[in-house]
């Protein structure tokens, strides 16, 4: 182990989506909904949908080749991937596994990360530690979803939100005052019951009677999950900017996770942060979970709307419920 800590920074990043587009009017076809309802309560035009072959992990790895390549790595420098996922190709083997084959990273450890829409930036507090203690050099966290798979395609309080997707970030060495500068990470098991899909489990098998009840689907407490999601907000936000002796002032890009934007209105509101420095896109793509922040980050960057020093704030909520923040200085 290093005697100095190795600062982690993002040295590459990529994503990907689906070809095939569900706009609000198509869902207006399915469920008794409509455009305006949509847009007016959660800023969503339109999500994508993978085809019926694709799975999380072929999603996985288009964003994390893209990332590798970005990154200008083989795929053999890669020594531990982390997939940050809801929608797992199956419960075992991980779906960090299948990447690793896919992606040829032979020497690669890979595991899987449970924390919902929180996901990537957990994977990327988690990834980071191996960096800085030397024990790694590359590490490969990636976020990947595919939750119409998971979606009740008759419940119009859930169907309308979710699209799928995929991003990645190499994460590797960077100078000192680079890099990952502060990080977040919370839970509060206390609202489990708000968001989950309570079915197919240990606690409730997969059984004709529970596909009957539909409990193979996402279940949510909106209303719930929308006030813990602009408290936490606000909360991580603070806690990250604290910890770097910084002030919402120093920040140049906000990209928080894509679930509705009056939250992140809402939030940025609170934490008197201009919109203008907040990367906005689930107009286009819904929520992602996992992969909503690692999809954003990738636009912004290939966008050129992060440069060199910039303070880029990453913040993530979902169920558990979860909440986590990074702080990068762009590298
Ligand atoms: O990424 C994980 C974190 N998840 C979230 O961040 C989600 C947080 N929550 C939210 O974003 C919002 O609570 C929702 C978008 C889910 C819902 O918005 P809301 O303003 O809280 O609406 P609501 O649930 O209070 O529903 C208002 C009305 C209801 O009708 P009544 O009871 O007032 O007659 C719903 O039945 O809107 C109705 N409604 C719909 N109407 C048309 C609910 N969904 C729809 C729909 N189309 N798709």
């Amino acid at each position: 182990m290093a005697s100095q800590l190795i600062q982690a920074g993002i040295i590459g990043v990529g994503s990907y989506v689906p070809n095939k587009v569900l706009t609000n009017n198509d869902l207006e076809k399915i469920v008794n909904t409509s455009d305006e309802w949509i847009t007016s309560r959660t800023g969503i035009k339109e999500r994508r949908v993978a085809e019926p072959e694709q799975a999380a992990s072929d999603l996985a790895f288009e964003a994390g080749r893209k990332a590798l390549e970005h990154a200008g790595l083989p795929p053999e420098e890669i020594g531990l991937i982390i997939v940050a996922t809801s929608t797992p190709d199956m419960f075992f083997p991980s779906t960090a596994c299948l990447v690793q084959e896919k992606l040829k990273c032979v020497n690669a450890s890979a595991f899987d990360l449970s924390a919902a829409c929180t996901g990537f930036i957990y994977a990327l507090n988690v990834g980071k530690q191996f960096i800085n203690t030397g024990a790694e050099k590359y590490v490969l966290v990636i976020g990947a979803e595919v939750l119409t798979r998971i979606v009740n395609w008759q419940d119009r309080t859930t169907c309308v939100l979710f699209g799928d997707g995929a991003g990645a970030a190499v994460l590797g060495p960077v100078p000192q005052g680079r890099g990952i500068i502060s990080s977040y990470m919370a839970a509060e098991g206390a609202g489990a019951s708000l968001l989950t899909l309570p079915g197919c489990g240990s606690r409730i098998p997969l059984t004709p009677q529970s596909v009957e009840q539909g409990l193979h689907f996402i279940s949510m407490k909106g209303k719930e999950v929308y006030k813990f999601a602009v408290r936490v907000m606000e909360e991580g936000t603070q806690r990250v900017l604290q910890q770097a002796g910084m002030k919402v002032e120093d920040l140049d890009m906000y990209i928080p996770h894509q679930a509705n934007i009056r939250i992140i209105e809402h939030a940025a509101k609170k934490i008197k942060l201009p919109m203008e420095k907040v990367l906005v896109n689930v107009d286009r793509y819904g929520n992602t979970s996992a992969a909503s922040v690692p999809l954003a980050l990738d636009e912004a960057v290939k966008q050129g709307k992060i440069k060199s020093g910039d303070n880029v704030l990453l913040i993530g909520f979902g169920a558990g419920l979860t909440c986590a923040a990074v702080l990068v200085r762009w590298a």
